[in-house]
């Protein structure tokens, strides 16, 4: 039996949670939040104003080529919209484990709560419940035969739904403006994304619930990976953890700002971009004392998207280094926890 087992008996955490010592955080005492992710200003996008639009453009490429991620402020959305999902969703994740598991994720029906998620075969310190935004994810099952599944609201809190609809509205506009600030940073039309996102996409909303943990440096909120979506939107509480893992192999923690919404591409941009774009390894430090919250919006495609670098960003210095996928298939390895097996990093040519 190593020290770490030592530690983990005393403090009577479920060995599943325990990561391998090279993937844990290092908690550093007084740890310094940097604020080297880039963080745009859309109030010129807001206004109309045609030459701020253009500099915000360049502003994004610039922050998808060096980061994969960046922060934009003066989006628009009310934070009232924010404060009555945490709210409610509070008032969710605290009732009793037997009430939440009635809502449960199933193997049939992947939305609801789920306190059980493994990332990298480590189960995250964390509890969610997702939603999708159009109501239903509908989608091919093994048999060929179409699988369409709800969504599930608890009893209680009651008004957990109008909220979370409310937040969903206002956030998918968000989203849908910034698809349209990629396309343009990728030099296509501004509407180059719409169709694909537009018809039957499986966006899913998620509540993402971190509660404390006595041994912050032995567990993840949420290990290390890279989100397969498009683009994922995501807004955080005071509390802070996300962390960033930058060109140099060095973790960033990202400075919380309730202002901001965290935006990063995941793999179906690495992928279309031909690799302009990265999608970045991110993961979730837990905190000793305080719980965290988070709310992510992934987008994401129809079931039957097909998946490949676009063909006017490729020539012939510039040949596809991906082979074509369907995003249908990327989604089916993640609602069986198998995370990342169709990554963009395994499609490779
Ligand atoms: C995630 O990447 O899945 C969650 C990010 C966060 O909670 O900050
Ligand atoms: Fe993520």
């Amino acid at each position: 039996m190593g020290i770490s087992d030592v530690v983990v008996n005393e403090l009577k955490i479920d060995p599943a949670y325990v990561l391998p010592p090279e993937f844990r955080p290092k908690l550093v005492e007084g740890l310094k939040e940097l604020d080297d992710i880039p963080v745009i200003d859309l109030a010129p996008l807001l206004a109309n104003d045609v030459k701020g639009t253009q500099i915000i453009v360049e502003q994004v490429a610039k922050a998808c080529e060096e980061w994969g991620f960046f922060q934009v402020i003066n989006h628009g959305i009310p934070i009232k919209l924010l404060e009555d999902v945490e709210a409610e969703a509070l008032k969710f994740f605290s009732l009793p484990l037997e009430l939440k598991r009635k809502i449960q994720r199933t193997l049939e029906n992947p939305l609801g709560y789920f306190d059980s998620e493994l990332t990298k075969n480590v189960r995250d310190w964390k509890e969610v419940f997702d939603f999708v935004t159009r109501g239903k994810l509908e989608y091919a099952a093994a048999d060929g035969k179409l699988n369409v599944q709800e969504n599930k609201w608890p009893e209680n809190p009651p008004h957990l739904k109008d909220a979370c609809e409310a937040w969903k509205e206002a956030t998918l506009g968000l989203a849908y403006k910034l698809l349209e600030l990629l396309a343009l940073s990728l030099g296509l039309p501004a509407t180059y994304f719409n169709p694909v996102f537009e018809k039957e996409d499986t966006n899913l909303l998620r509540l993402n619930y971190y509660p404390p943990c006595p041994a912050p440096d032995l567990v993840l909120g949420v290990s290390r990976h890279k989100d397969s979506c498009g683009l994922t939107l995501l807004v955080q509480d005071e509390v802070g953890g996300l962390e960033v893992r930058r060109n140099d192999g060095e973790w960033i923690r990202v400075k919380p700002r309730r202002d901001a919404f965290v935006i990063n591409v995941g793999d179906l941009f690495q992928v279309w971009s031909n690799d302009r774009y990265k999608s970045i390894e991110h993961r979730v430090v837990v905190n000793e004392h305080k719980r965290r919250f988070s709310v992510p919006l992934f987008i994401n495609p129809s079931y039957s998207t097909k998946v490949f670098p676009i063909p006017e960003l490729l020539d012939a210095q510039h040949p596809p280094k991906y082979r074509e996928y369907m995003w249908g298939d990327c989604l089916q390895s993640l609602k069986n926890s198998n995370f990342k097996n169709m990554g963009a990093e395994n499609l490779q040519i």
